[in-house]
Protein backbone atom coordinates (compact mmCIF):
# COMPACT_ATOMS: atom_id res chain seq x y z
CA UNK A 1 0.00 0.00 0.00
CA UNK A 2 1.47 3.49 -0.88
CA UNK A 3 2.26 5.38 2.25
CA UNK A 4 4.06 9.01 2.35
CA UNK A 5 6.29 9.63 4.79
CA UNK A 6 6.40 13.22 6.88
CA UNK A 7 9.99 13.32 5.18
CA UNK A 8 8.50 13.77 1.70
CA UNK A 9 6.67 16.74 3.19
CA UNK A 10 9.52 18.33 3.85
CA UNK A 11 10.53 18.07 0.60
CA UNK A 12 7.44 19.28 -0.93
CA UNK A 13 5.98 21.21 1.89
CA UNK A 14 3.46 23.19 -0.21
CA UNK A 15 1.61 20.37 -0.74
CA UNK A 16 -1.24 20.24 2.02
CA UNK A 17 -3.54 18.21 0.46
CA UNK A 18 -0.98 15.62 -0.28
CA UNK A 19 0.38 15.74 3.75
CA UNK A 20 -3.42 15.39 5.11
CA UNK A 21 -3.81 12.27 2.51
CA UNK A 22 -0.80 10.71 3.62
CA UNK A 23 -2.21 9.31 6.63
CA UNK A 24 -2.99 6.02 5.23
CA UNK A 25 -3.86 2.59 7.17
CA UNK A 26 -1.88 -0.06 6.81
CA UNK A 27 -2.44 -3.74 8.24
CA UNK A 28 -0.59 -5.24 10.84
CA UNK A 29 -0.52 -8.83 12.39
CA UNK A 30 -2.40 -9.86 15.02
CA UNK A 31 -0.95 -10.63 18.07
CA UNK A 32 -1.20 -13.37 20.84
CA UNK A 33 -2.69 -12.16 23.76
CA UNK A 34 -5.66 -14.37 23.03
CA UNK A 35 -4.04 -17.55 24.45
CA UNK A 36 -1.75 -15.72 27.04
CA UNK A 37 -4.92 -14.21 28.73
CA UNK A 38 -8.91 -14.58 29.32
CA UNK A 39 -11.18 -12.89 27.41
CA UNK A 40 -11.57 -8.75 28.74
CA UNK A 41 -14.54 -7.42 30.02
CA UNK A 42 -17.19 -5.78 28.45
CA UNK A 43 -16.56 -2.49 29.79
CA UNK A 44 -12.61 -3.17 29.27
CA UNK A 45 -13.33 -3.94 25.21
CA UNK A 46 -15.37 -0.86 25.14
CA UNK A 47 -13.51 1.74 26.60
CA UNK A 48 -10.23 0.64 24.12
CA UNK A 49 -12.95 0.65 21.32
CA UNK A 50 -13.71 4.46 22.61
CA UNK A 51 -9.47 5.06 23.58
CA UNK A 52 -8.95 4.62 19.39
CA UNK A 53 -12.01 5.82 18.47
CA UNK A 54 -10.97 9.38 20.43
CA UNK A 55 -7.48 9.50 19.96
CA UNK A 56 -7.72 9.18 16.02
CA UNK A 57 -10.48 11.75 16.02
CA UNK A 58 -7.92 13.79 17.98
CA UNK A 59 -4.98 13.23 15.92
CA UNK A 60 -6.90 13.94 13.04
CA UNK A 61 -7.81 17.32 14.55
CA UNK A 62 -4.42 18.16 15.30
CA UNK A 63 -3.41 16.90 11.85
CA UNK A 64 -5.86 19.75 10.32
CA UNK A 65 -4.98 22.12 12.86
CA UNK A 66 -1.14 22.49 11.86
CA UNK A 67 -2.37 22.54 8.32
CA UNK A 68 -4.21 25.57 8.51
CA UNK A 69 -1.55 27.33 10.87
CA UNK A 70 1.18 26.21 8.27
CA UNK A 71 -0.84 27.48 5.13
CA UNK A 72 -1.31 31.21 6.72
CA UNK A 73 2.11 31.01 8.47
CA UNK A 74 4.52 29.69 6.91
CA UNK A 75 5.59 32.01 4.11
CA UNK A 76 4.68 35.17 6.28
CA UNK A 77 7.06 34.42 8.88
CA UNK A 78 9.40 31.85 7.61
CA UNK A 79 11.29 31.78 10.99
CA UNK A 80 8.19 29.80 11.90
CA UNK A 81 8.20 27.65 8.81
CA UNK A 82 10.47 24.86 10.69
CA UNK A 83 8.77 24.91 13.91
CA UNK A 84 5.56 24.63 12.38
CA UNK A 85 6.84 21.81 9.98
CA UNK A 86 8.03 19.80 12.92
CA UNK A 87 4.91 19.94 15.09
CA UNK A 88 3.01 19.26 11.64
CA UNK A 89 5.38 16.10 11.05
CA UNK A 90 4.62 14.77 14.15
CA UNK A 91 1.26 15.02 14.28
CA UNK A 92 0.78 13.08 10.82
CA UNK A 93 2.56 10.45 12.75
CA UNK A 94 -0.08 10.62 15.64
CA UNK A 95 -2.72 10.69 13.43
CA UNK A 96 -0.96 7.44 11.12
CA UNK A 97 -0.86 5.10 13.94
CA UNK A 98 -3.78 5.61 15.13
CA UNK A 99 -5.81 5.07 11.69
CA UNK A 100 -3.64 1.72 11.76
CA UNK A 101 -4.90 1.27 15.32
CA UNK A 102 -8.87 1.67 14.22
CA UNK A 103 -8.18 -0.80 11.52
CA UNK A 104 -6.65 -3.12 12.99
CA UNK A 105 -8.86 -3.45 15.79
CA UNK A 106 -12.02 -2.73 13.49
CA UNK A 107 -13.13 0.02 15.33
CA UNK A 108 -15.39 2.28 13.35
CA UNK A 109 -14.19 6.12 13.14
CA UNK A 110 -16.12 8.89 14.64
CA UNK A 111 -19.32 9.64 12.73
CA UNK A 112 -18.60 13.43 13.00
CA UNK A 113 -15.03 12.79 11.00
CA UNK A 114 -15.99 15.43 8.27
CA UNK A 115 -16.42 17.98 10.84
CA UNK A 116 -13.61 17.32 12.93
CA UNK A 117 -11.32 17.99 9.99
CA UNK A 118 -13.34 21.62 8.87
CA UNK A 119 -13.83 22.85 12.60
CA UNK A 120 -9.54 21.95 13.28
CA UNK A 121 -8.63 23.46 9.92
CA UNK A 122 -10.56 26.71 10.27
CA UNK A 123 -9.25 26.65 13.96
CA UNK A 124 -5.72 26.99 13.01
CA UNK A 125 -5.87 28.62 10.17
CA UNK A 126 -8.70 31.00 11.60
CA UNK A 127 -6.41 31.96 15.13
CA UNK A 128 -3.45 32.00 12.48
CA UNK A 129 -4.92 35.00 10.41
CA UNK A 130 -5.14 37.12 13.89
CA UNK A 131 -1.44 36.85 14.31
CA UNK A 132 1.32 34.19 15.02
CA UNK A 133 1.22 34.60 18.73
CA UNK A 134 -3.10 33.45 18.47
CA UNK A 135 -2.02 30.67 16.66
CA UNK A 136 0.88 29.84 19.95
CA UNK A 137 -2.15 30.31 21.79
CA UNK A 138 -4.70 27.42 19.98
CA UNK A 139 -1.53 25.14 19.97
CA UNK A 140 -1.17 25.82 23.89
CA UNK A 141 -4.79 25.30 24.22
CA UNK A 142 -5.14 22.12 22.29
CA UNK A 143 -1.82 20.64 23.59
CA UNK A 144 -3.19 21.44 27.36
CA UNK A 145 -6.74 19.43 26.77
CA UNK A 146 -4.87 16.51 25.22
CA UNK A 147 -1.98 16.24 27.36
CA UNK A 148 -4.58 15.75 30.47
CA UNK A 149 -7.08 13.80 28.13
CA UNK A 150 -3.53 11.26 27.55
CA UNK A 151 -2.84 11.36 31.15
CA UNK A 152 -6.58 10.63 31.70
CA UNK A 153 -6.11 7.02 29.60
CA UNK A 154 -2.96 6.02 30.71
CA UNK A 155 -4.19 6.14 34.50
CA UNK A 156 -7.14 4.15 33.38
CA UNK A 157 -5.03 1.73 30.83
CA UNK A 158 -2.36 1.37 34.07
CA UNK A 159 -5.20 0.63 36.81
CA UNK A 160 -7.96 -0.99 34.79
CA UNK A 161 -6.06 -3.66 32.88
CA UNK A 162 -4.60 -6.20 34.87
CA UNK A 163 -6.12 -9.43 32.88
CA UNK A 164 -6.05 -12.75 34.44
CA UNK A 165 -4.34 -15.82 32.79
CA UNK A 166 -5.76 -19.37 32.35
CA UNK A 167 -3.48 -20.48 35.52
CA UNK A 168 -5.05 -17.57 37.85
CA UNK A 169 -2.34 -15.15 37.63
CA UNK A 170 -2.31 -11.46 36.19
CA UNK A 171 -0.36 -9.37 33.96
CA UNK A 172 -0.94 -6.72 30.99
CA UNK A 173 -1.26 -7.97 27.79
CA UNK A 174 0.75 -7.09 24.97
CA UNK A 175 -1.96 -5.03 23.23
CA UNK A 176 -2.09 -2.58 26.14
CA UNK A 177 1.18 -2.50 26.53
CA UNK A 178 1.78 -1.41 23.05
CA UNK A 179 -0.74 0.78 23.49
CA UNK A 180 0.30 2.60 26.55
CA UNK A 181 3.64 3.20 25.21
CA UNK A 182 2.33 4.95 22.06
CA UNK A 183 -0.26 7.06 24.36
CA UNK A 184 3.01 7.75 26.57
CA UNK A 185 5.13 8.75 23.70
CA UNK A 186 2.60 11.20 22.42
CA UNK A 187 1.60 12.52 25.49
CA UNK A 188 5.19 13.75 25.75
CA UNK A 189 5.41 15.38 22.02
CA UNK A 190 1.89 17.20 22.46
CA UNK A 191 3.81 18.71 25.65
CA UNK A 192 6.90 19.45 23.74
CA UNK A 193 4.26 21.45 21.47
CA UNK A 194 2.87 23.03 24.80
CA UNK A 195 6.49 24.26 25.36
CA UNK A 196 6.80 25.28 21.83
CA UNK A 197 4.18 27.47 21.55
CA UNK A 198 4.49 29.26 25.01
CA UNK A 199 8.90 29.55 23.72
CA UNK A 200 7.21 31.42 20.87
CA UNK A 201 4.81 33.75 22.69
CA UNK A 202 1.64 32.55 22.77
CA UNK A 203 0.73 34.67 25.90
CA UNK A 204 1.71 37.63 24.14
CA UNK A 205 -1.61 36.61 22.39
CA UNK A 206 -4.53 39.25 22.13
CA UNK A 207 -7.08 38.31 23.57
CA UNK A 208 -4.99 35.55 25.35
CA UNK A 209 -7.51 34.65 27.91
CA UNK A 210 -10.87 34.46 25.68
CA UNK A 211 -9.12 32.22 23.04
CA UNK A 212 -7.25 29.86 25.33
CA UNK A 213 -10.69 29.36 27.66
CA UNK A 214 -12.52 28.79 24.12
CA UNK A 215 -10.34 26.73 22.65
CA UNK A 216 -10.12 24.62 25.71
CA UNK A 217 -13.31 24.69 25.83
CA UNK A 218 -14.14 23.55 22.21
CA UNK A 219 -11.22 20.62 22.17
CA UNK A 220 -13.14 19.63 26.03
CA UNK A 221 -16.52 19.10 24.47
CA UNK A 222 -14.82 17.67 21.11
CA UNK A 223 -13.07 14.63 22.71
CA UNK A 224 -16.79 14.27 24.98
CA UNK A 225 -18.31 14.09 21.50
CA UNK A 226 -15.74 11.95 20.01
CA UNK A 227 -15.72 9.47 22.36
CA UNK A 228 -19.45 8.62 21.68
CA UNK A 229 -20.75 9.90 18.34
FE1 LIG B 1 -0.78 14.54 18.39
FE1 LIG C 1 0.43 18.02 19.31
Amino acid sequence: MLRITPQRCLVRPFSISRCLKQAQPEVKENSTDEQKFLPMSRAQTAYLDRVIRVDQAGELGANYIYAGQYFVLANKYPHLKPVLQHMWDQEIHHHNTFNNLQLKKRVRPSLLTPLWKIGAFAMGAGTSLISPQAAMACTEAVETVIGRHYNDQLRCLTNQYELQKPDGSHGQSEEVQSLTKTITQFRDEELEHLNTAVEHDSHQAVPYKLLTEGIMTICRAAVWTAERV
